[in-house]
């Protein structure tokens, strides 16, 4: 089941983003981020366990996806891509047409994920994490 995070999930939002982002975001900007009504967030539960999230900031008619992640035991089931469909179809009834992200050239998973959910690579900011370069990639919502 997906559903919109709450403070309620801050603590097994935390402990995913630990384990799976590096670097994670700190108790403050997560708890902001939960908070912050601009932003899409959303959680993937099972029998009440969260196994995997997605940030979304919004500004106007644009989004960011600014986090996602999902357990590892829980991978490739097709978590993220469902996060993905949730909080593409709350940024179109907030009239929100274009998303933005940005991905670690060497992050094949993530990048494999982008593209197959319709994602396009514009630009590549090299350098951008140290010895590897940030793809920038674009989907129309
Ligand atoms: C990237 C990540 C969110 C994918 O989550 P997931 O729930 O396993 O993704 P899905 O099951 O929805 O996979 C959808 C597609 O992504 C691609 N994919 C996912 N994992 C992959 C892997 N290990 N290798 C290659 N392609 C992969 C596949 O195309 C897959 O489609 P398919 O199952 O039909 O082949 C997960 O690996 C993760 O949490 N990684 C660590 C955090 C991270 O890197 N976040 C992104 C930072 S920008």
């Amino acid at each position: 089941m997906i559903k919109k995070a709450t403070q309620e999930d801050f603590e097994q939002i935390k402990s995913i983003m630990d384990n799976c982002v590096h670097p994670s975001w700190s108790v403050t900007v997560l708890k902001t981020a939960i908070e912050d009504k601009n932003n899409c967030f959303f959680v993937s539960t099972y029998n009440s366990d969260i196994d995997g999230y997605i940030c979304l900031e919004t500004c106007i008619d644009e989004a960011s996806l600014s986090s996602i992640a999902v357990l590892p035991e829980k991978r490739n089931k097709g978590i993220a891509s469902a996060l993905i469909e949730t909080a593409f179809i709350e940024c179109k009834k907030r009239g929100i047409n274009r998303c933005l992200l940005e991905v670690e050239e060497t992050n094949l998973p993530a990048l494999k994920l982008y593209e197959k959910k319709g994602f396009r690579q514009i630009s590549i900011r090299a350098n951008y994490y140290g010895e590897s370069g940030a793809v920038i990639m674009e989907r129309m919502i």
